[in-house]
């Protein structure tokens, strides 16, 4: 590809050594409202290696943001505790200050958003938000740090890149503005890279020329990137390893490819199901997981998904399970009742016996969500 431009001292094609970059502990983020405290993230673990992508899969309010943030140390209002430990290239993320952490952000840790809008300036060009990041981090002259916001927005494939630099962002359209949203994240060659929901504004097409880039300028850089999504589609083919959440814990995290072949998680095997397909007809239902995601203040007791369960039991409504693992090790899951054991569609045949709503919708015989009560 046309990526003749490397900036930061990230070797270009970088082998992955198998060393950890981010070592994620017990991580909890938990906000203090009037209510009570919400629970938003709630003991998150998980390790990255260098050059190697993680997808974070859930449903909207599933801790995903909250999770990516509090990573990088930008849950910074006055409600937020955050607690556990983010060890980025051996070094403790939580409890570092501001002044600190900005010495990180951009150079080590990079951020995409879902809403180019809302992270590019509106009435400042193009050509000034690069080169303004750019000078900040890499201490250049006007001239050169002009000649790599050029260079960087031909690395993202933006056509007349020269021109480009003189338009404002209302100027392009919502899958240019990403492109410059993703080459200002890349501009001072982060170690790791974070997409949240990044092609979530953008229309199908675009959605996956975007991905493709990200993929591209992962691989190119040897970048770890979290890849955030509600989408398990998105993350199918683009991921080393997915982690699913629910109510602020993941589920279930396995090897892409295991995940997909012999998921064990029926929140997970809830997504799959909530993918489109393309030979569907415009506008049929799809299988949604029934039923809302819990109260994050006063989660239910036991398994936080029973109550949307197709395989839920007693046991789930009483013992909150813990991830465990049946396959590989490094495939684990929170389950009493996994996806394809025995004991796990014995529950489902009970529950379909018993005329359980979400267990007759998984099988089809509710499609519409609001029919279900659960
Ligand atoms: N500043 C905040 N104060 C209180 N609750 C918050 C705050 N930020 C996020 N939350 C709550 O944390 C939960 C997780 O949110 P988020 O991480 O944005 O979900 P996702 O990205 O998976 O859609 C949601 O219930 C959300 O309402
Ligand atoms: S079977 Fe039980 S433990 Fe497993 S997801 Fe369903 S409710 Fe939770
Ligand atoms: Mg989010």
């Amino acid at each position: 590809m046309d990526n003749e431009f490397q900036v930061g001292r990230v070797p270009a094609r970088h082998v992955d050594d198998g060393e950890s970059l981010l070592v994620v502990d017990d991580l909890r983020t938990h906000f203090e409202v009037p209510a009570g405290s919400v629970r938003a993230v709630d003991g998150v673990s998980f390790t990255l290696a260098r050059g190697r992508t993680l997808g974070v899969v859930g449903e909207s309010g599933s801790g995903k943001t909250v999770l990516s943030r509090s990573i990088m140390g930008l849950n910074t209002s006055a409600n937020a505790i955050t607690t556990g430990s983010v060890m980025y290239a051996g070094d403790e993320m939580v409890g570092k200050s501001s002044k600190e952490k900005k010495l990180l952000w951009g150079a080590e840790m990079a951020m995409v958003f879902q809403d180019p809008m809302t992270s590019l300036n509106p009435v400042v060009t193009i050509g000034r938000q690069l080169t303004e990041h750019v000078r900040y981090h890499l201490d250049m002259g006007r001239k050169e740090a002009n000649e790599v916001a050029v260079a960087l927005l031909k690395s993202v494939h933006i056509p007349e890149a020269e021109s480009r630099l003189n338009n404002y962002p209302h100027q392009m359209s919502g899958g240019m503005r990403q492109r410059v949203c993703i080459a200002i994240a890349l501009a001072c060659g982060p170690r790791m890279l974070f997409a949240d929901e990044p092609t979530t504004a953008l229309d199908v097409t675009v959605q996956h020329q975007i991905l493709n880039l990200l993929a591209e300028q992962q691989s190119d850089r040897a970048m770890a990137m979290i890849l955030v999504t509600h989408d398990l589609g998105v993350v199918a083919g683009r991921t080393d390893e997915i982690m699913v959440m629910y109510a602020g814990k993941a589920v279930e995290k396995a090897p892409t490819a295991e995940l997909f072949s012999q998921l064990r998680h029926p929140y997970t095997q809830g997504l799959l199901w909530s993918i489109p397909k393309v030979t569907q007809p415009k506008h049929t239902r799809l299988n949604a997981i029934p039923g809302r995601p819990p109260n994050l203040i006063s989660p239910p007791t036991g398994c936080k998904f029973a109550p949307r369960c197709a395989y839920a039991q007693d046991l789930c409504r009483t013992d909150e399970p813990q991830l465990r693992s049946i396959d590989s090790p490094d495939h684990v899951f929170a389950c009493h009742f996994p996806v394809g054991t025995p004991e796990g569609e014995a529950a489902f045949q009970s529950n379909i016996d018993a005329g359980h709503p979400p267990a007759l919708a998984a099988v089809g015989k509710l499609r519409a969500t609001e029919e279900v009560s659960a």
